[in-house]
């Protein structure tokens, strides 16, 4: 295939799509390098400033990553988010990757307005505050930020979670089954303090999910999570209309 200079499709989407397709033709491995943009823009007859508006694209998406002085690699593919009420820990240890939990932020502190709203607490309700860097197989994918309301979970913060799952702490010290649960996702970009933790340039993409999490009717947690836009992609399956 080539480009066509008639197509309304811009040539660096066009380009987009060839590279998408020879990828798998040639069966690419992650890491593989892919062509320079000088040999993109021969082979395809594009201007180097083409080539490279469709390489930055596809590295933003994720699907390839630079390394400066190197070339222009295979990134792995991303993760498929699960829109279920699990765990972070079961949600890695589903697709393959090993879970992993660094201590960030542990403190009991007066619900702020907001939180107490959402979680249906008195305001100022002392709430564990929990802020966590999760990462899978050692890589950092997202900072967790949860409130438990300490009658719930008295003493929660004498449980180090480092390297432990909040979730299974809650069942197994205090016998909370999360039974249901809500959440919302919305795009946004990596502020200074989570872009250091994350290991991202300021302003990378985000996947910004807020979680409610309830068990017999209360809510148990509310959790503000940020997931690298690089490495995450949310899946549904959509079930035919009614
Ligand atoms: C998900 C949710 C968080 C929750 C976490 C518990 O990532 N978005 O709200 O705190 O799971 O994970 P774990 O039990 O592995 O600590």
């Amino acid at each position: 295939m080539a480009i066509d200079p008639t197509s309304p499709v811009p040539k660096y989407s066009q380009l987009r799509d060839l590279l998408l397709d020879w990828i798998v033709e040639t069966g690419l491995s992650v890491d593989d390098p892919i062509p320079s943009e000088r040999e993109l823009g021969q082979g395809y007859g594009l201007s180097r400033m083409t080539v490279r508006q469709t390489i930055d694209l596809m590295v933003s998406e994720g699907k390839l990553y630079r390394v400066p002085g190197k070339g222009t690699f295979l990134a792995r593919p991303k993760i498929e988010m699960s829109l279920a009420l699990a765990s972070f820990t079961e949600d890695m240890r589903a697709r393959g990757y090993r879970p992993g939990a660094q201590d960030l932020v542990r403190r009991v502190l007066p619900a702020s307005g907001s939180t107490a709203r959402a979680m249906g607490l008195a305001p100022e309700t002392p709430v564990h505050h929990i802020e966590r860097l999760r990462t899978a197989d050692g890589e950092p994918m997202a900072v967790e930020r949860s409130n438990i309301p300490v009658d719930l979970a008295p003493g929660l913060d004498r449980h180090s979670l480092a390297g432990r799952s909040l979730y299974a702490v809650l069942e197994q010290e205090y016998g909370i089954i999360l039974d249901s649960g809500e959440q919302t996702i919305e795009a946004g970009v990596c502020d200074p303090a989570d872009a250091k933790l994350l290991g991202l340039p300021q302003g990378s993409p985000v996947l910004s999910m807020r979680r409610r999490s309830f068990a017999n009717g209360r809510c148990v947690e509310m959790a503000t999570s940020r997931y690298r836009a690089d490495r995450y992609t949310l899946h549904s399956r959509l079930d035919p209309r009614r």
